[in-house]
């Protein structure tokens, strides 16, 4: 089936966590009107607030000019109900990673949306098909895949679905490059590029910690120095969160049908239930607020 597809020029938000508030801030600011939604009574508003902090940052380095920052403010608004995002063309979910969770999002914005509006996921790890698979409309669902943090790290996957209708990754591709960033398309295959690539960067230095080989310290310091990565892997797994890297590592090793080169870390899992998250919670592989370290093993 061709699917008839807008144009993007409203776009909406769905979850205003630190993805959301970073896709609306870069859409705002690249003058696309920006609706931005949250299940969480205020988690919109303060998103919306951190946003304006950063503008009004780069308008006193000026990186943005007055001009620019007045229409960036201009193009953002909260909303407090989801039937409001009826005019956009393009929806962009940033909720919780949960297959079920995202599918019943869709199928609630299908009832919300026109038909030509485009639905996109930023999930990191699970199936755009199968967020797909039961909407009204699987062609104009897609994947589009942001890093963390968004206005910073400019790649942004663009994933085509098996049913994903090719208007609609190329109205993706054209959004992502209007708001200054990199898209790079990718397949709907576990983990997709970045994800799949980063199971021998994350999970290999989990099995290297683990095995004593090395401390988590020296793992971080031989990549950033010896191999030039930006961030070692415990650093990265402390910015991303481990309640996000956690599930996504489960969610490719199940994928692949439970294959050995994926299988998750029990250090992550044991942090993860004693809520020991990374920069989030002030405490992860290091010390953000003056907490001890949590030994590794
Ligand atoms: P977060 O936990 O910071 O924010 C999620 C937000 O979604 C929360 O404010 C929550 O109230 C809201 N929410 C949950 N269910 C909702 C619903 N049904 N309707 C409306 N709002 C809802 O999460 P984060 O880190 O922003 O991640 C969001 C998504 O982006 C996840 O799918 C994650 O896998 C993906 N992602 C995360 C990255 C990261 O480094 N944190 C990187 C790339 C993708």
């Amino acid at each position: 089936m061709k699917t008839s597809i807008a144009v993007v020029g409203a776009v909406g938000i769905v979850g205003a966590g630190a993805m959301g508030r970073g896709i609306a801030q870069i859409a705002a600011q690249a003058g696309f009107t920006v609706l931005l939604f949250d299940v969480q009574a205020d988690a919109a508003s303060k998103a919306s607030q951190l946003i304006a902090e950063q503008w009004q940052k780069m308008l006193s380095k000026e990186k943005l000019s007055a001009e620019q920052y007045q229409r960036a403010v201009g193009n953002l608004q909260v909303v407090n109900s989801m039937q409001e995002l009826a005019k956009c063309d393009l929806v962009v979910e940033a909720i919780v990673e949960k297959l079920e969770v995202k599918r019943a999002l869709f199928q609630q914005l299908d009832g919300i949306v026109s038909d030509t509006c485009i639905l996109a996921t930023n999930t990191s790890s699970l199936s755009v098909t199968a967020i797909a698979a039961g909407t009204k409309i699987p062609e104009r669902v897609a994947g589009l895949h942001f890093f963390n943090p968004v206005p910073l790290m400019k790649v942004v996957e663009v994933i085509d679905g098996l049913l994903t209708d090719a208007a609609v990754s190329e109205q993706l591709m054209a959004f992502s490059t209007q708001t200054g960033h990199l898209p790079v398309r990718a397949k709907d295959t576990p983990g997709f590029i970045v994800n799949h690539a980063g199971r021998g960067y994350g999970t290999e230095a989990l099995r290297i910690l683990q095995e004593n080989v090395a401390s988590f310290r020296q793992i971080d310091q031989i990549m950033r120095e010896a191999a030039g990565f930006k961030l070692g892997p415990f650093e990265l797994l402390d910015l991303t969160g481990l309640d996000v890297s956690h599930p996504v590592m489960e969610a490719i090793y199940h994928q692949y049908y439970e294959e050995p080169r994926y299988r998750p870390s029990v250090i992550t899992a044991q942090r993860v239930h004693a809520g020991v998250l990374g920069r989030k919670t002030g405490r992860g592989f290091y010390s953000y607020s003056g907490n001890l370290d949590v030994p590794a093993v």
